[in-house]
């Protein structure tokens, strides 16, 4: 066995001489060193490997708990024995419970009880040692609640909650539920420490110092300790776990979006492929019929209405041919800001008097370039301006804007990384100050044919046109809106601008 290093703090040398000849009798060796006050005693201890302490309770510069409250702050894995007099056996009790191994009253102090204190001690110490260790390290925050709800925590749980252990002392078990869940918790609580029925796991928010709640799942457990009933809770932080949930919901809708306008874009596309071919004919023998009769003929009117509706269904069905991809795509770089100018000076008149188109070019410096087919993007803006203006019955702004992002800014504003291919990306926005978009219609805004506009109005495909222009040029769209005060769609396009 190797020698087990011993720390006599006591003024009384007579004492601490008394120790020293009793364990020198043993086969064990023991190093005794003697310090006679406090403060000799802490620098020894910084300095010199230390099996044991023997403290006694009356010294020169530290009386009663006093000594052993600075000892277990200052070097709480070493095992402490206190040593007693005639009058301070009380305290010695008073102090075991406070985390001292024991207490030895020197006139009773032989050989035997004191080499077996001392052993005991040390063994007692480092199982203790051991079951902390083994606490603290499970990776699920654990609180064990005692029935008069005095509780001890784990590291783990510490760092949950955001608490050190001295400040966990001077709370309660309630000051961890926030008070919307505190009525049913502390019912759950009071069931386990009744020895009642408690759910297997469940799932509730914890409330962390700084006044935060997280989402967290209890993992209860009714288990006996010291002769009577506790309750033991294993408590996992579940706030990435929910994360993900959202996450997955949120993918699941836009696969579950992305294949129903794929879906309807085929369906739409094959239809107004086979209506082209019809209408065409029409076109083709309306005009060949108009060229037939003459301009005066009773006939050559009625022919000519024939013709233009012939032309107006052409257009709507190039219309979905373009939202169903069928349209050849032509791209070329383009300034933004250059071509909005131009969409702006082509739609200005034809918008109504009371609605203002302004148009911020504060960004002029930065070129604002895209690869997109130039007829397409006007397509988009047209049918965003119109859109806006619809929204606008008494009149209001129209706001166009742009800007450059990197990919770190796409990211702050909520894009995922994966779903970005360019470090830059260019920012158009629409913003208009009309009757914004309730929450249950912007879901299907982007659906082919959804429209809110009396029959004969709108089809419903502009946006669907947007959409599917926007997403064949590696575009992202987001729609900002607020009721009665106005909407923002907020185009996103990988820049083409190379340094
Ligand atoms: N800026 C906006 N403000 C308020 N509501 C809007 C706005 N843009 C679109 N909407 C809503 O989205 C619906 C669908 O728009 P979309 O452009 O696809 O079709 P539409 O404008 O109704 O018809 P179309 O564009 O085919 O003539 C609109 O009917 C309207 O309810
Ligand atoms: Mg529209």
């Amino acid at each position: 066995m190797k020698p087990i290093n011993v720390l006599i703090i006591d003024d009384n040398k007579g004492d601490a001489f008394l120790i020293n000849i009793l364990l020198s009798d043993l086969s064990t060796k023991f190093n005794i060193n003697v310090a006679s006050s406090l403060a000799d005693g802490i620098i020894y201890l910084k300095t010199n490997k230390t099996d044991i302490i023997l403290l006694d309770l009356s010294l020169p510069d530290a009386s009663g708990m006093e000594g052993f409250n600075q000892i277990s702050l200052l070097f709480p894995f070493i095992p402490v024995i206190i040593l007693t007099g005639m009058n301070d056996k009380e305290l010695a009790e008073e102090l075991v419970g406070k985390g001292a191994q024991n207490y030895l009253e020197k006139i009773d102090i032989n050989t035997k009880l004191l080499f077996n204190s001392i052993l005991f001690a040390i063994r007692r110490n480092q199982s203790e040692l051991q079951y902390q260790g083994l606490f603290n390290s499970i990776p699920n925050g654990v609180i064990l609640i005692n029935p008069d709800l005095s509780f001890i925590v784990n590291k783990t749980f510490l760092e949950q909650f955001g608490y050190t252990s001295e400040e966990i002392q001077k709370k309660t078990i309630f000051d961890f539920i926030p008070d919307e869940e505190k009525q049913k918790q502390k019912e759950r609580i009071f069931d386990g420490i009744n020895g009642l029925v408690i759910p297997n796991i469940y799932e509730a928010q914890g409330l962390r110092k700084d006044g935060t709640t997280f989402p967290i799942e209890i993992n209860p457990k009714i288990i006996e300790l010291n002769n009577s009933i506790a309750l033991l809770g294993v408590i996992s932080d579940i706030t990435v776990r929910r994360k993900l949930e959202i996450e997955i919901e949120k993918s699941r809708k836009e696969i579950a979006d992305a294949s129903k306008m794929n879906a309807i874009g085929r369906l739409a596309g094959g239809i107004a492929h086979e209506f082209n071919n019809m209408l065409n004919a029409i076109i083709g023998y309306s005009k060949y019929l108009m060229g037939a009769f003459d301009n005066n003929s009773e006939y050559y009117e009625d022919v000519k209405e024939i013709y233009h509706i012939s032309k107006n269904a052409a257009s709507l069905v190039s219309d979905l041919l373009s939202f169903s991809r069928k349209r050849e795509v032509k791209l070329e770089v383009i300034d933004i800001m250059v071509s909005i100018q131009n969409i702006i000076n082509m739609v200005k008149r034809s918008l109504p008097s009371g609605i203002t188109l302004e148009y911020d070019d504060t960004f002029r410096e930065n070129l604002l370039t895209i690869k997109i087919d130039i007829m397409h993007f006007e397509q988009i803006v047209i049918n965003l301006i119109m859109n806006a203006a619809d929204s606008m019955e008494d009149g209001g702004v129209i706001r166009i804007s742009g800007k450059l992002l990197t990919i770190d800014n796409m990211i702050d504003n909520g894009f995922k990384s994966d779903e970005l291919i360019s470090n830059d990306y260019v920012q158009l926005s629409i913003c208009d100050t009309g009757s914004g978009i309730p929450d249950d219609v912007l879901d299907v805004i982007f659906e082919p044919f959804f429209t809110t506009k009396e029959v004969g109005k709108g089809t419903g495909l502009g946006l669907a046109i947007v959409y599917s222009m926007v997403k064949q040029h590696y575009g992202l769209i987001r729609v900002i809106s607020d009721l009665n005060k106005g909407t923002c769609f907020h185009l996103f396009f990988p820049s083409a601008y190379k340094v």
